[in-house]
């Protein structure tokens, strides 16, 4: 949901800098891309639509000139993706260059307006006139710090914002509201950025910037004021995420890399016990828990809430981020409010937090460390899943999940003994093992996946905790091969759905070994009877559903159907890539989305 960067260098060039770090953002936004640098001789700005290699050819970005510079990857929100659409954006005389990722609520009144002071547009965008703004406050004599606390009385909406200027090439001021920002420091050299990633190369010293806080960034170092000026002392965080981490390390995409670490992630995820355990015990009094989160986040919520429901009996629901102001009556000091997040950034769930926090309890499981989800939260859980970069999130459904696990595990302990305790934890314990053996069998899914990379529509289905891998098999299809496909609850076919089966259409069928089986294996028959090809995903020892199935994904019999939601879903990822890869599509960037979605 588009990316900034910027930097200020020491005797070096800072274009091929910006070129690396603005493709490291590109699983924000990459439907343009632009960069702006100043030196002594003014603003220099190379922009356009499409991906910074492209760009880079094709407008050699990389040969800017100064030691100073900003970029930017865009998820087009106001204007369609052009070069003039594209940032970094400028003022009527090119004196100012700025990048912003939110949106800016007010732009049309603020457009209007300057237009009568004489200020000429030249895009489509709500940005430009943050640019015009500076442009105004300067021309009255402001420095570009001032001018940018000026903007800011006027501007309304989520930003995060960098600006550099002409009359001192050797600053670089940003501020943010409800946009992340970071700050890197390396000796003499200083850094912004959205996100971690895009100068994980370059330094591992993070300074994590509030809403209302403005840095200046110059030859001196780096100064974090609040808006009347005084000097905030912030907290230098040295992050351990290693460079590699964020590479492809000789995989073709991020996504299959990503999901080859599945096995190593849970075992760091798992290493948190002790966390998870101190948070619980935390909590207090519970009466409610109610997960909320978007996308992916929000099918781990909903096995969170079989899970509780099942093992503990604490009343759970699951609500979409989006709709979760609707529900905010029903909230008491005994709710406990779980935010799911990968990026802890989706503005979605941040505004859902904000209001959470009003009026019960709140505790966020999250990935990215110092995230605004995660500061905002009363109680935090890291997944530790490391830096995912692959727009279908992947290694962080497993992380979140067994974050999920542990919670219930502990508030099972805590509130009902140790029964299911025990099992959760033993479960977990052998999941690594059984993941890796779901991993070996990638070339008999690559075939499944050339048979049926041509169908229209998909359907998938699962009962109690398989429902929710349904949805999210269901999804990762459709988000990174565009074929449409639904995730049912088994049970709701015949209310609806049923009438879409005919001849040849592929039903993914989840169908562990639990109390759900002989339904599912009855829904499966249905579905069989009106000419859909199955493709179970099955225990090896189940040959019944075996013997009525074209395709299966046999798993190990040992896998308790307790954690069939960590398990079942591997291959349904491993699906999705590879009909993404055999229809000839970029997995690791589908069209129209972005990773992190920092607008409402
Ligand atoms: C976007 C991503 C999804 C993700 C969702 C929620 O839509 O493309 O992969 O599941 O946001 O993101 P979060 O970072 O809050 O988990």
């Amino acid at each position: 949901m588009c990316g900034i960067v910027g930097c200020i260098l020491k005797n070096r060039e800072v274009a091929p800098v910006l070129v690396e770090a603005t493709g490291k953002l590109e699983y924000r936004g990459y439907d343009s891309v632009g960069i702006a640098t100043v030196d002594n001789e003014g603003i220099h700005i190379k922009k356009d639509a499409g991906k910074i290699k492209e760009v880079d050819k094709k407008l050699n970005v990389s040969n800017l000139p100064g030691n100073t510079g900003i970029g930017h990857v865009r998820w087009a929100t106001h204007g369609v993706p052009n070069q003039v659409n594209a940032h970094p954006h400028n003022d009527c005389d090119n004196n100012i260059a700025i990048v912003h990722n939110g949106i800016i609520e007010n732009y049309g009144d603020i457009k209007i307006s300057l237009e009568k002071e004489g200020h000429t547009f030249k895009s489509d965008t709500d940005t430009e006139v943050i640019a015009h703004l500076l442009e105004k406050f300067m021309g009255k004599g402001k420095n570009l710090e001032e001018a940018m606390k000026e903007t800011l009385k006027i501007i309304e909406g989520s930003y995060a914002i960098a600006a550099i200027c002409k009359s001192n090439p050797h600053q670089i001021v940003a501020t943010r509201k409800e946009s992340p920002l970071i700050v890197g420091v390396e000796g003499d050299e200083s850094y912004i950025a959205s996100d971690i990633p895009a100068i994980l190369k370059y330094t591992k010293n993070i300074i994590y910037i509030d809403d209302y806080e403005l840095v200046v960034l110059d030859k001196e170092g780096v100064a974090i004021k609040d808006l009347k000026g005084n000097i905030i002392e912030k907290k230098i965080d040295v992050i351990d995420w290693t460079e590699d981490m964020a590479e492809k390390e000789g995989y073709d995409f991020f996504t299959i890399k990503e999901i080859n670490e599945e096995p190593t992630t849970a075992k760091n995820t798992l290493k948190e016990k002790t966390e998870v355990e101190k948070v619980v015990s935390s909590i207090g009094d519970i009466d409610r828990i109610c997960f909320v989160a978007c996308g992916t986040s929000y099918h781990a919520s909903l096995v969170g809430k079989y899970l509780i429901e099942g093992l503990i009996g604490i009343h759970t629901d699951v609500l979409l981020a989006s709709e979760f102001k609707h529900s905010v009556k029903t909230l008491t000091k005994n709710t406990l409010c779980i935010f799911i997040s990968q990026s802890g950034e989706t503005a979605d769930t941040i505004k859902a937090l904000k209001l959470a926090n009003e009026f019960s309890k709140t505790l966020s499981i999250v990935n990215v460390l110092g995230s605004t989800i995660a500061r905002e939260s009363d109680h935090t859980i890291y997944t530790l899943a490391g830096p995912e970069i692959g727009v279908a999130a992947t290694k962080s459904y497993i992380s979140q999940l067994i974050s999920i696990y542990l919670f219930a595990a502990y508030l099972a302990k805590d509130k009902d003994g140790f029964s299911g305790f025990n099992r959760i934890m033993d479960s977990l314990e052998s999941l690594p093992d059984f993941i890796e053996e779901i991993l070996s069998k990638e070339d008999q899914i690559i075939e499944i996946a050339k048979k049926y990379k041509d169908v229209f529509n998909f359907v998938f289905i699962g009962r109690g905790l398989s429902f929710p891998t349904a949805m999210e098999g269901s999804l990762k299809l459709k988000e990174i091969s565009y074929i449409h496909s639904e995730g049912y609850a088994a049970g709701e076919l015949k209310h609806g759905p049923l009438a879409l089966i005919e001849d040849g259409i592929p039903v993914v069928v989840v169908i562990p070994e639990d109390e759900d089986h002989g339904k599912s294996l009855n829904n499966l028959k249905e579905v069989k009877s009106r000419g859909a090809d199955i493709i179970a995903i099955v225990s090896r020892r189940d040959t019944v559903v075996q013997s009525e199935s074209d395709e299966t994904i046999c798993l190990n019999e040992k896998i308790d159907p307790i954690i069939s939601p960590l398990t079942y879903i591997v291959p349904l990822q491993l699906l999705a890539y590879h009909i993404s890869l055999a229809r000839g599509l970029d997995p690791d960037k589908p069209k129209n989305l972005a990773k992190c979605v920092t607008v409402e």
